[in-house]
């Protein structure tokens, strides 16, 4: 079975949509467009009946994340007032009070939903967590074991889940996440002159084919549109 992504062209990509029950990664370098195209998603899914959470992991308000969003057409105030899309910041003391606290707001204010499709933006947050619920020191090691169970919160209930991460310089850092995921998705910004060419490449998707390279999208007040170069 098989989602659509809501974003033009990126379905004939993925070979007929997200496989279901998957998680997926975006990465890309600053304003490449992935918290863009993670609510162009969510919206449109919601629109179509979905029940959509959007995290922001960066503690910003909401007023912020949607005044950006008023930006964009796929944005539509009436499906944030009907509950079918929430949007949710999450304070960074939950962040520092470690794994358990995570968990916890996870469950009480995402899994309650009962949501189809969730995205957390950025993943890479998590890097952060300093102390365990026994108010030890958490180690690098024990971030593998979060996420997978916290990913498996989402795989058992039937969930899509999307997070993003930005690439680093030194990819080493992406690859903590990218063998976690079914599918990953990487976004590219290439300055030509004065023009800005976007990019847009699937590096894996699990249980499924795609159509392999570099294709290019453009984002504009419509939102995010592929041009699949096959
Ligand atoms: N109305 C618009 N039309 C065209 N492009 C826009 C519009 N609004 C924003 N953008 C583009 O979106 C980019 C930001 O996209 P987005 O916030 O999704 O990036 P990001 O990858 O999430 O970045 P970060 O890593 O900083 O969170 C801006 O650099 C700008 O080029
Ligand atoms: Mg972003």
């Amino acid at each position: 079975m098989r989602k659509t992504s809501y974003i033009n062209g990126l379905d004939e990509i993925l070979c007929g949509g997200f496989v279901d029950n998957s998680t997926i990664l975006i990465s890309g370098k600053a304003g490449s467009g992935k918290t863009n195209i993670c609510l162009q998603s969510l919206f449109e899914a919601a629109k179509n009946g979905e029940t959509c959470a959007y995290v922001s992991m960066l503690s910003e308000s909401k007023e912020k994340i949607l005044n950006t969003l008023s930006n964009f057409d796929f944005f539509d105030q009436s499906i944030l007032d009907s509950g079918k899309m929430s949007i949710q910041s999450v304070d960074s003391d939950i962040i520092c009070k470690g794994d358990f606290s995570i968990f916890e707001y996870i469950n009480e204010n995402i899994l309650t939903l009962n949501p189809d499709r969730v995205v957390i933006d950025p993943i890479t947050v998590f890097e952060e967590i300093d102390s365990t619920f026994e108010e030890r020191q958490f180690r690098g090691c024990e971030l593998r074991t979060f996420a997978r169970n916290l990913f498996s919160e989402f795989e058992e209930r039937n969930i899509m889940l999307i997070i993003t991460a930005e690439a680093s310089e030194n990819p080493i850092n992406t690859c903590k996440w990218s063998y976690m995921v079914d599918t990953i998705l990487t976004l590219e910004n290439v300055i030509n002159g004065n023009k800005m060419h976007r990019y847009l490449e699937l590096i894996k998707a699990r249980r499924s084919d795609y159509i392999p390279g570099k294709h290019a999208y453009s984002m504009t007040r419509n939102g995010v549109r592929v041009i699949s170069q096959y």
